[in-house]
């Protein structure tokens, strides 16, 4: 840390003219009095005090005595009693203010003086005092324009215009420029001391740079306050009467390269600036002590990482860039999001949570900054490509997640590693879009892998062909006769229609479709309709299987035999006719012949001249033959049977 102390603090001329001219006068007299506090700054009063300077509350106090007026000045009124009643009068008044008395009372009787300032400060009330015209003190310029605008003065008579020598130069030449454009009879003197503002000046620039400001002097002192509240608008920035306030907590926390800046009001002795520098001086040197000693046993208690090191990290914090990890060294460590995952998709919370520990690779280490850069992914890409070199020697399939389609393919993310998979490889046509397969969880084989340039290629084709022939594997072991699938149509033929159950394709006869009669299998199924199918046969070498949809719980054929006999007679439609007969539907699902033979008692030489479709007959059941699903009916049996009772009848 560094001390600097402001080119102008402390005593200004005037000040230190006012101590030297009353040091004299006590050394002349034995004692002396000031017409009130030389300066404001009790160190200082005390320390004249001991030297036989005293302080007087007026005139009358000091009657008869040496009296000094301090440098302030005092109107003339003041000054004439204290030379007829004191037996010396020493003026220390400071010569830039004796130069506005003069000013003041060199204007005419019927003219006005304005002062600018603190209607209470001394200088102000002497200035005041030595008017002799009407004089009037103005705070800002809204003062100055309220006596002209109530008539007070007015536009056409001249007046004068001095300031107090502390007032601040900024608000000066604002209010001049309105007084200049509104009220000409006013002639303005510049009477601001440039000690101050010079002060001031020097106090601001210093506080700019510096990290701490120590502004010195008298708690009372105007001038020192005004410094103090300049400084504090840069920097911290504390206000201390003399060294005796200083204190080891004022550097806490400040860098080791701050630099620590002194400045001191008007009314501050040298000595006392010197002792605040020495003072935190020593209060620096122990801090560095102090702070040397701490920082090497922390130093200590870190451990050190270098570039390309292979560290444990913890993550401490998560933001919408990256990761912020604490790996026990002195610097914090930064992992950017495009180095937590090679997932362009994925958000630093996908990858990492709040304590985590991880293994990371240092890839910068910023001591200046105190911060350390890692990558997580160079990590999990080197694990990654382990486990994948690992995976293709044992030929498994690996998982990953699409994360982006690219130009002749797609990237899949696996163990942290970018995997390429070309189309011709994705399984998706090359109708398709491969953008569909981005976010998508894939299963693929490793078909290349070169380590050394980390580059891995995948096939999503390949694994899909493995699952099925494992599944169709699997159904060969497994199948059989009355097994039921729930298929799905794949295509509609004229002998029925092939059915997807699984790992093969399987065939439902138009027979086998249902227990109705069918003309063609598109009359009751779609493509792309799910059915219940039973296996009915199948062939593993041919890899046939043959299907029924027939549901056994609805087989007529049951219901048909346990409700009918041979030798039943019953009603019957006639539902189709062939050459050697005609099919008659018995109840829905069961249907049967007539053989042309069995229509009637006389030869039947063209069907249709008998029977026609659509048309009811009464039959009897002549036989059934369960085995084959068959009944056979007979028109003439029941002919046959009516016959011997017409001959009966007939005898
Ligand atoms: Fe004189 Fe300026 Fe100091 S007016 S007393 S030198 S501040």
């Amino acid at each position: 840390m560094l001390i600097e102390i402001a080119d102008k603090s402390g005593f200004c001329f005037g000040v230190e003219r006012a101590i030297e001219l009353t040091e004299q006068a006590a050394e002349k007299h034995g004692e002396v009095y000031t017409l009130g506090p030389l300066i404001h700054n009790e160190t200082v009063t005390d320390s004249l005090e001991k030297k036989g300077i005293h302080i007087a509350a007026d005139i009358e106090q000091a009657a008869g005595k040496p009296l000094v007026i301090r440098s302030h000045g005092v109107t003339r009124k003041v000054q004439e009693q204290a030379e007829a009643v004191c037996s010396d009068c020493i003026d220390a008044t400071c010569p830039f203010v004796k130069k506005i008395h003069k000013i003041v009372s060199e204007q005419p009787e019927g003219a006005a003086v304005i002062i600018l300032g603190d209607e209470k400060h001394p200088e102000v009330i002497g200035i005041k005092g030595h008017a002799r015209c009407r004089a009037f003190v103005c705070k800002d310029f809204a003062d100055i324009k309220a006596l002209f605008d109530s008539g007070t003065l007015s536009l056409d008579k001249d007046a004068a215009l001095v300031i107090q020598t502390t007032f601040d130069r900024g608000r000066f030449l604002e209010y001049s420029q309105e007084i200049r454009k509104h009220y000409s009879r006013v002639t303005i003197y510049d009477t601001i001391c440039s000690a101050t503002s010079e002060r001031q000046k020097n106090a601001e620039e210093l506080a700019k740079r510096a990290e701490l400001m120590i502004v010195v002097g008298g708690k009372h002192s105007s001038n020192t306050g005004k410094l103090a509240e300049i400084c504090a608008r840069h920097c911290t920035t504390v206000f201390v009467e003399n060294a005796a306030e200083l204190s080891k907590r004022l550097v806490k926390g400040l860098r080791s390269d701050s630099i620590i800046g002194i400045t001191a009001g008007a009314s501050t002795p040298a000595y006392t600036i010197r002792e605040v520098h020495r003072t935190m001086d020593e209060i620096i040197k122990t801090n560095e002590n102090e702070e040397l000693d701490f920082a090497s046993m922390l130093e200590q208690s870190f451990r050190r990482v270098y570039t390309n090191n292979r560290v444990k990290a913890t993550v401490v914090g998560i933001n919408k860039n990256e990761a912020v990890v604490e790996l026990g060294t002195k610097q914090t460590g930064y992992i950017p999001l495009d180095e937590l995952t090679n997932d362009p998709n994925a958000t630093v919370a996908d990858v990492v949570s709040i304590g985590d520990e991880i293994d990371a690779i240092v890839t910068k280490v910023d001591d200046s900054n105190g911060v350390i850069f890692l990558s997580k992914k160079k990590v999990d890409s080197a694990l990654g490509m382990e486990k994948i070199a690992a995976s293709k020697e044992a030929n498994e399939t690996l998982e990953g997640v699409v994360s982006a389609a690219v130009k002749g393919g797609v990237i899949v993310i696996t163990n942290g590693t970018r995997v390429f998979i070309p189309a011709s490889q994705t399984g998706v046509p090359r109708s398709g879009k491969l953008e569909d397969l981005v976010k998508k969880t894939v299963q693929f084989k490793v078909i290349e892998i070169n380590e050394q340039r980390g580059r891995v290629v995948g096939s999503i084709r390949q694994a899909n062909r493995e699952v099925r022939d494992a599944e169709k594997a699997k159904f060969w072991e497994s199948i059989e006769v009355g097994q039921k699938f729930e298929g799905e149509v794949r295509s509609i033929e004229d002998y029925g229609v092939f059915v997807d159950i699984g790992a093969v394709d399987g065939l439902v006869r138009t027979s086998e479709l249902t227990w109705n009669r069918v003309s063609h299998p598109k009359d009751i199924v779609s493509i792309g309709d799910k059915i219940t199918v039973i296996v009915k046969s199948y062939d593993p070498e041919k890899k046939r299987v043959s299907l029924s949809a027939k549901d056994p719980d609805e087989n007529p054929w049951t219901k048909f035999v346990a409700d009918y006999a041979v030798d039943d007679v019953i009603k019957a439609t006639v539902v189709s006719i062939t050459e050697f007969g005609a099919f008659a539907q018995i109840i829905p699902g069961v249907d049967g012949l007539i053989h042309i033979s069995q229509i009637s008692t006389e030869r039947v030489t063209n069907i249709a001249n008998v029977l026609a479709v659509g048309q009811e007959v009464d039959v009897k059941i002549i036989d059934i033959d369960a085995d084959k699903n068959r009944v056979s009916l007979s028109m003439k049996a029941l002919m046959e049977d009516a016959a011997p009772a017409e001959e009966t009848d007939a005898e």
